[in-house]
């Protein structure tokens, strides 16, 4: 990606990884700050539930990490989003993560909402299984202010928000690129002015060169996205957070910069995605 994007555009990360429980708080003060939402403090059952989540009998595969799950809990907690977007559901650990955040920062979680998005009725880890399974496992009580929508993708956002409403975006579906571009880019209109964007695996593809060499076939999607990020974003390793510009147009061209690296979608796919995101680019301006 070095020589076709330029050095020059990118911004850099700010770190704030959530090592351990132990250092929760200390993070969470840090990432608070960085959010430019210093005075909000940690709620006092927010580390009893993260306690017991990573403490749960059964862990899926295919879900986000201890450090991001971290990382992600206190990026809702601190934001206090009363509605979220996620796209990419699997069997709804993350979901009911930003549900439990959420519901913690408010007295009544009625009308509270976070709607999760899936390509797959179907739990792509257990195809016996819904996809979204595990909400109602982590925390029975907040099934009922999670949305699935299953089978459909982020074009279905519009229907779901209105237009400059979300403080806050997760996405973490098909990690191959362009997908991820073409989530955000999708999100971007329903999306704050200066609101965040969070990305997970945005070490997905070097972590599989390392470990399996050049014959990796681990996306970079998500990777290449958080790197040519031109404007504010945090890392918590392996899940970052970015900020989207007051001017939403100044995403075009960012995002066609981004499109000039090979597409990880074979054939007629990588035609559909092109035309997708030359459609989504109209709706920032
Ligand atoms: C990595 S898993 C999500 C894990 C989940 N966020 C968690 O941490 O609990 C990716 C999910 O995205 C779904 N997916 C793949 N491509 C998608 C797309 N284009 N739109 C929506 N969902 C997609 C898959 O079916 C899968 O369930």
């Amino acid at each position: 990606m070095e020589g076709r994007l330029g050095q020059n555009k990118r911004s850099v990360a700010e770190e704030c990884v959530f090592d351990s429980l132990q250092t929760y708080e200390k993070r969470y003060a840090q990432l608070a700050h960085y959010l430019g939402a210093p005075e909000r403090l940690l709620p006092p059952n927010e580390l009893e539930f993260l306690r017991q989540i990573e403490s749960r009998p059964r862990r899926y595969p295919g879900a986000i990490g201890s450090a991001d799950a971290r990382f992600l809990s206190a990026l809702t907690s601190i934001l206090r989003p009363p509605h979220a977007v996620e796209i990419g559901t699997l069997t709804g650990f993350s979901a009911a993560l930003i549900a439990a955040a959420i519901a913690r920062r408010y007295v009544t979680t009625n009308g509270l909402l976070v709607d999760t998005i899936d390509a797959r009725e179907q739990c792509l880890i257990d195809e016996t299984r819904p996809t979204g399974f595990e909400i109602a496992e982590i925390a029975p009580e907040l099934a009922g202010i999670v949305r699935l929508h299953a089978p459909c993708d982020s074009q279905i956002i519009g229907q779901l928000a209105h237009r400059e409403e979300l403080r806050f975006v997760f996405i973490d579906a098909n990690h191959c690129h362009p997908y991820p571009l073409l989530d955000l880019l999708r999100c971007a209109p329903y999306t704050r002015p200066e609101g965040w964007v969070v990305l997970h695996d945005i070490q997905l593809g070097i972590s599989g060169r390392e470990n399996s060499g050049a014959a990796s076939t681990s996306p970079f999607g998500a990777e290449w996205l958080f790197e040519a990020w031109p404007f504010r974003k945090i890392s918590g390793d392996n899940i970052g957070a970015v900020q989207l510009p007051v001017d939403r147009s100044r995403l075009i061209p960012f995002a066609l910069r981004l499109m000039s690296l090979p597409f990880e979608v074979p054939g007629p796919g990588a035609a559909r995605l092109r035309s997708a995101l030359l459609k989504s680019l109209a709706g920032l301006v």
